[in-house]
């Protein structure tokens, strides 16, 4: 573990050599360590074996979760070899896979996000942890669930009748009603969750895909759920998931007192307007990030899966700033996302990003000789990609270190090479590009059925140094 770790190599250079040569040192070191695991473990950045209830995984199905283990893996390798590394930044945290698993180190660790539900479970996951609490306000929970009689409905928004049956909506209302009672807010979080998980698997969208989608009306007829019973099943299993990554972290001197022994924080902000900066100069040592692919209307529909369950939870409880305004329509959130907006598209930004990236300046020549009417969504993505680029550059510090993982996509018929395309951007403001390893997504929901969606079936772990 790194808690453990003796020396580090940077530790053994000499004290008098150079910035630039150490860092040069720290870029080899990295390179061999990346190279000697996947030598011997071809299998380490695809789907090694670990323990899913460690980093409470199967809290809510959020899309597209990264592997914790793959994550933890690249950011050993990056603090064994530069022991000055004192924090991490996710700006496209999701649920906090990544920072879960950076929570291991003990450094301090800051996640950001959009989607008001991705900063929900990413709250939970890190704590503080009310172990003890929780346990005793389940069965008071499941008391006053018990009790509450009422047929009050407590949410209402169009479509409440298209997406829950009647009696569904009952049993969700009084399920918010026993959770509004419960105190302590950290406790109120994880029970959001759950109940988050017991929308999703009792509204009358369909399960298999992250766009909102109704079954047929026969098939909601016919389907006799009881979301009480699934809210307890879910909330009994995840509290045991709870216990199991909790005593992880404790044991590894990671959690005291039922927080986290480093800082965590976690934003809800649009990382293309600014990144959280708690000083005025560069602040962060370290970036690991999986940002989307596109955008979400395309790719995965990130805040269409979060919209039925954000219905039911009292958004102030997850953020002062998580409004209703999120909820505005079922794409609200993904029209905020990275190429959410492709109307009105800044000509002088494409004009210079078609100037900086040779890749996207061919690939977007390609779409329009398709045809297809679709350069403005890929343009208006990788305008967004650039834009937060420009805000993450500014918060780094100098020769900071940066792990992105990524795909590449499908439009109109085409690929759109993401991560040669990300490899350009960052080296045109002064990133290098240290090393890459392709891993096989294998747990990852896409749409694959959409022809744009197809073939997203490996991606790319880039590490870059920003140069000093
Ligand atoms: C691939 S997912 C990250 C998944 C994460 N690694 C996990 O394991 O859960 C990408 C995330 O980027 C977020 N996102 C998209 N556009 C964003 C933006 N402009 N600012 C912040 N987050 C954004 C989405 O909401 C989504 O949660």
């Amino acid at each position: 573990m790194l808690s453990q770790r003796k020396i580090t190599f940077y530790e053994l250079i000499p004290n008098k050599i150079g910035v630039v040569d150490r860092y040069i040192e720290i870029d080899k070191r990295i390179i061999s360590e990346v190279t000697k695991a996947t030598g011997e473990n071809s299998n380490i950045w695809t789907c090694p074996e670990f323990n899913r209830r460690e980093y409470l995984r199967n809290f809510f199905q959020y899309p597209a979760m990264m592997v914790p283990v793959v994550q933890r893996k690249l950011i050993e390798i990056v603090l064994q070899a530069d022991s000055e590394i004192k924090n991490m930044v996710d700006p496209f945290m999701g649920s906090a896979t990544t920072l879960a698993a950076c929570m291991e180190t003990g450094i301090d660790c800051y996640g950001f996000d959009i989607n008001p539900l991705a900063i929900l479970i990413a709250k939970v996951r890190t704590g503080p942890y009310f172990l003890n609490d929780l346990k005793h306000s389940q069965s008071q929970l499941v008391e006053n669930i018990g009790a509450d009689k009422s047929e009050y409905i407590e949410v209402d928004f169009r479509g409440l009748s298209k997406w829950f049956k009647p009696e569904i909506a009952k049993e969700l209302s009084r399920l918010v009603r026993a959770i509004r009672k419960v105190d302590n807010l950290s406790i109120r979080r994880f029970l959001w969750v759950i109940l988050s998980e017991t929308v999703r698997l009792t509204s009358n969208d369909r399960t298999s895909t992250f766009k909102l989608h109704a079954r047929p009306q026969e098939e909601i007829l016919n389907r006799n759920l009881s979301a009480t019973d699934l809210f307890k099943y879910h909330l009994a299993k995840s509290l045991e998931d709870y216990r199991t990554h909790v005593d992880y972290l404790t044991k590894f001197g990671m959690v005291h007192n039922g927080s986290y022994t480093g800082n965590v924080e976690i934003k809800l902000l649009n990382s293309k307007d600014g990144i959280f900066n708690p000083t005025a100069e560069p602040f962060y040592d370290l970036l690991v990030t999986s940002p989307p692919y596109g955008d979400n209307k395309t790719t995965v529909t990130y805040g269409q899966h979060s919209y039925l369950p954000l219905q039911w939870i009292d958004l102030p409880d997850i953020d002062e700033t998580a409004t209703r305004d999120f909820l505005r329509t079922t794409s609200e959130i993904d029209r905020r996302s990275l190429g959410g907006i492709t109307s009105q598209l800044n000509q002088v930004d494409l004009i210079s990003l078609l100037e900086i990236s040779p890749t996207f300046r061919n690939t977007y020549q390609s779409i329009i000789n398709t045809n297809e009417n679709k350069h403005n969504k890929v343009a208006a993505f990788i305008l967004d990609l650039n834009k937060t680029l420009d805000n993450i550059f500014q918060v780094l510090k100098k020769n900071s270190y940066q792990i992105w993982t990524i795909g590449n996509r499908r439009v109109a018929g085409l690929t759109i090479p993401n991560s040669k395309i990300l490899i350009e951007l960052i080296e045109s403001k002064g990133g290098k590009l240290v090393t890459q390893v392709e891993r096989e997504i294998i747990n990852k929901r896409m749409a694959k059925r959409n022809k744009d969606t197809a073939l997203m079936n490996n991606e790319d772990i880039l590490i870059f140094r920003k140069l000093g």
